[in-house]
């Protein structure tokens, strides 16, 4: 999938999840505000309830993204046969499409009411859902290859030294810019990092880099270097930075993300388990949906 596909791959995710949520909370927004004990008057209760045409439907395809979306992307994961099938990267976007709108389907079918053992498989998603958001951000921190592969720390540093001659390139006349540089784009300024003071440090960490970025900008364009040239110093300048940390973290961007699925695994079998006796009490019960 080139550059462009993938642009397409993703705002089409982005595109339906938002639009499905949007639609149902506008079709339903009268039936989900009227308090519990008036619904059953309501002219959609026989539609958008849990057990009604579409809330039952909302439940059912609700939960099949989620199957879909957790076994396709752990088969592809582990089984060698499918390695060569799409990236892993891609298949995880894709996981993370139907786990998230999936979810936002099952929230319509409760119709917002969370009573009995079921609930347990509501909140158990709910922490799910929020734990892959921080999962992902984790994810993001440890560099990859294009295939979802991770990136030893060598070939990081030889990927932030190439940068480091292109950037050095513009910087080597101006030596109070260059000396703030290679400040900012050190693995050592990470030395004193740990997870207590982490706000702390990324809020100054964010101001640093973007008063060194101007500096350099301005020095750019003191040099008159063309528009696609100067583009790419400083893509070039942000990669830096940006791979600097990446290497310092990287160690404790791996342990976080093992100890990240600890958590969101069992929460996730949770909420399975329990939603398959929630299934098979309804059906026991006689509903049977549209069929
Ligand atoms: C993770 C997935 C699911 C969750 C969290 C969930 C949650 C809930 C909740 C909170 C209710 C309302 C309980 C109440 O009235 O107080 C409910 C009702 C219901 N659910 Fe689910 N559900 C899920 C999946 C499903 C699936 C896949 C089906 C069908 C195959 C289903 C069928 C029903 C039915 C028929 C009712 C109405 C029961 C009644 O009115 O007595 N649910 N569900
Ligand atoms: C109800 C919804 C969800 C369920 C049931 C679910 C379940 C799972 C499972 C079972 C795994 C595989 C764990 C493993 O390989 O050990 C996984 C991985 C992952 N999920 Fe989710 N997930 C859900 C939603 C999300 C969301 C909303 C996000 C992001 C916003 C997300 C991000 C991730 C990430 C980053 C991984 C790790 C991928 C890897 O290690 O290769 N998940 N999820």
């Amino acid at each position: 999938m080139n550059k462009a596909l993938h642009k397409i791959y993703v705002s089409l995710f982005l595109v339906v999840g938002i639009s499905v949520t949007i639609l149902l909370t506008i079709y339903g927004f009268d039936y989900y505000t009227t308090p519990l004990e008036e619904r059953f008057f309501n002219a959609n209760h026989n539609l958008l309830k849990p057990s009604g045409a579409l809330g039952h439907g909302f439940g059912i395809i609700g939960t099949l993204m989620m199957i879909v979306g957790v076994s396709v992307y752990m088969i592809r994961k582990r089984y060698r046969k499918f390695f060569n099938i799409g990236y892993l990267k891609h298949w995880l976007e894709f996981h993370i499409f139907l786990c998230s709108v999936g979810p936002v389907l099952v929230l319509y079918h409760t119709a917002f009411k969370f009573g009995g053992i079921v609930s347990v498989s509501f909140w158990s998603m709910v922490l799910v859902v929020l734990s892959g958001v921080v999962g992902r951000f984790i994810y993001l921190q440890i560099p990859r290859t294009i295939q979802g592969q991770e990136i030893s720390v060598n070939e990081l540093n030889s990927i932030k030294e190439k940068l480091a001659i292109k950037v050095r390139s513009v910087l080597s006349e101006d030596s109070s810019t260059l000396s703030e540089f290679e400040k900012i784009s050190s693995a050592d300024r990470y030395k004193s990092f740990n997870l207590l003071t982490a706000a702390g440090f990324f809020v100054r960490d964010y101001f640093d880099i973007k008063r060194v970025m101007r500096l350099l900008k301005m020095r750019i364009k003191l040099l008159g270097v063309g528009k696609s040239e100067s583009n790419e110093l400083i893509k070039a300048a942000k990669s830096e930075i940006v791979i600097a940390r990446r290497i310092a973290l990287l160690r404790t961007s791996q342990k976080l993300f093992h100890w990240w699925h600890i958590f969101h695994l069992p929460f996730a079998i949770t909420m399975f388990v329990i939603m398959v006796i929630h299934v098979a009490v309804t059906i026991i019960f006689g509903y049977k949906w549209i069929f």
